[in-house]
């Protein structure tokens, strides 16, 4: 999506649809609102009567479409519901809805006025980043199996008018950012989307190299044979049952001029979880497919903090393999030796997340020393349970990376929910036979006695925190309903903006 801001007001635009935003008219409102003048006048007094006659009202997702006998294109109207209840979340909700309305319905360039979007509670940079959002992420579609589309969005600009040319210098710049962010997001999609029998393990390392090659980072592939060498019994013990061997994944980036922390940022890359020998029931294993998000979130994270050139030093890693049933596949009871000498009793074969986490994170811990891990992981469907399917669960060690995590949330509207982590959850993880137990005795808490696991790997010391995206990774027909226009069916790159933003914002210190 080509994406670019205008310094003219939006109705001298060239485009097929101009785009402006109404707030829901309150009882006593009388006074038509001066913002839409230049809309009026346009139209030539068409939307004040329209707007007398209570024929638009601004109640949220009413869209109103009127045709211009001057000009070129059609004014679209949004209504955005009570002023007092919008903020960005609710702009990029409702440029997402405008998008989708307007699909095959012969709108190839799209041209929003930024003011109509402005209040309260989004000034014009905020509402410029959630307009791009929106339109970005509102278009996307998963197209390469299909043989046929209907023509979207091409390009979208953003219109200044006269009120906040001011700020144009700033509005510029975070279009720009926001447009690479959304650029990195439908990228991770259309790669999260990809079925297991494509995206490999092998072909996520191929996507690797080959974004380090576009970006200059260096990329450092573990293939089985050197899994062995580094005692990596976790990833070779998940991936053991696939014709699709494991891989370790290593992307560097080396930091901005002013290269502050090292922070790594580590993902679960299962291809497909068929749960192996504790095979899962047939209903809905289609969306296994989906366990490799948190692997390829690393990814798309990298790409834009690698173009955006962000401060900090990041190491991703990718823990890639696939959980199948097979006369190679590891079963219950089998005991691993992991990365860093730590055993595994396996106890359910299909909590294979945290398996070949503990090779992941005992890695980056010992070969880098960061100053903090993120991991983001598919890992459990207690997370579900417990948060739905739009929230993230945040699991942390430490309270300044929680504040800034929960801040990325607050700015990015990708929403997450700090969890506690405890010595129940520890003592639930212990095992007799080895030193942590991958499933427990008791169903209870199953997010956090994950995380309990997890954090064995990392160790003492190290600033840690773990994003279970099992809910948020992907919708399916059903749970698409409920979700915001601007997460079409499949995978959603949940992570990508928020961890991008946390890392554009974290202190250099
Ligand atoms: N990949 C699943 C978790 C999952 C479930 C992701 C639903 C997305 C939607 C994970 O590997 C898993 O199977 N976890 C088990 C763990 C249990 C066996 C201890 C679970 O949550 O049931
Ligand atoms: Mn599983
Ligand atoms: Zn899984």
């Amino acid at each position: 999506m080509k994406v670019s801001v205008d310094r003219r007001d939006g109705l001298a635009a060239a485009a097929d649809v101009v785009v402006s935003a109404l707030y829901e008219r309150g009882d006593k409102e009388t006074a038509f609102p001066s913002v839409l003048g230049e809309e009026d006048r346009a139209l030539g007094g068409l939307l004040r009567t329209a707007w007398e006659r209570r024929e638009v009202r601004g109640k949220r997702k009413e869209i109103t479409v009127f045709h211009r006998t001057a000009g070129k294109g059609r004014l679209l109207l949004v209504g955005l519901g009570p002023r007092s209840r919008v903020d960005a979340e609710l702009v990029r909700r409702a440029a997402a809805e405008v998008v989708r309305a307007l699909k095959g319905r012969g709108a190839r360039t799209i041209a929003f006025r930024l003011a109509p979007f402005v209040n309260e509670a989004t000034p014009a940079e905020a509402a410029a980043r959630a307009l791009v959002d929106g339109v970005v992420l509102g278009g996307y579609e998963f197209l390469r199996y299909r043989t046929s589309t209907e023509g979207g969005v091409e390009e979208v600009a953003v219109h200044l008018g006269d009120g906040i040319a001011r700020e144009e210098t700033g509005i510029r710049k975070a279009v720009a950012e926001q447009a690479t962010i959304a650029d990195a997001v439908v990228w991770t999609r259309d790669i999260a989307n990809l079925p297991a029998d494509t995206a490999t393990p092998e072909r996520l390392a191929e996507e690797a190299r080959s974004l380090g090659k576009e970006l200059g980072l260096k990329v450092t592939v573990f293939d089985e044979k050197k899994l062995a060498e580094m005692h990596c019994g976790g990833l070779l013990a998940v991936g053991g049952g696939s014709a699709h061997p494991p891989r370790l994944i290593v992307l560097e980036y080396p930091g901005g001029a002013r290269r502050g922390r090292t922070v790594a940022v580590v993902g679960k890359g299962i291809t497909f979880d068929s749960g192996g020998i504790s095979i899962k029931p047939a209903p809905r294993l289609a969306e296994m497919k989906f366990d490799k998000s948190g692997a390829v979130a690393v990814l798309g994270i990298l790409r834009a903090a690698a173009t955006l050139k962000v401060a900090p030093r990041v190491i991703g890693v990718m823990a890639c393999a696939e959980n199948l049933p097979s006369g190679t596949a590891y079963r219950p009871g089998d005991v691993v030796r992991t990365y860093n000498g730590k055993t595994i009793e396996v106890l359910n074969t299909d909590a294979e997340g945290r398996v070949v986490l503990s090779d992941a994170l005992g890695y980056t811990v010992a070969q880098y020393r960061p100053d903090e891990v993120i991991d983001l992981a598919t890992l459990t469907g207690a997370e579900v349970v417990a948060l739905g399917d739009d929230t993230a669960g945040l699991v942390a060690t430490d309270e300044k990376l929680a504040a800034g995590l929960l801040a990325a949330s607050r700015a990015t509207g990708e929403p997450i929910w700090r969890m506690p982590l405890t010595d129940f959850h520890r003592d639930l993880v212990k095992s007799e036979v080895g030193d942590v137990r991958n499933s427990t005795e008791i169903p209870v808490a199953g997010m956090l006695t994950a995380s309990a696991f997890l954090e064995t790997f990392v160790g003492p010391g190290t600033p840690w925190a773990h994003l279970d995206i099992a809910g948020p990774a992907y919708t399916n027909a059903l749970t698409r309903k409920w979700q915001p226009a601007y997460q079409n069916v499949g995978a959603t790159a949940f992570g990508v903006r928020l961890v991008t933003r946390y890392l554009m914002d974290a202190p250099r210190a």
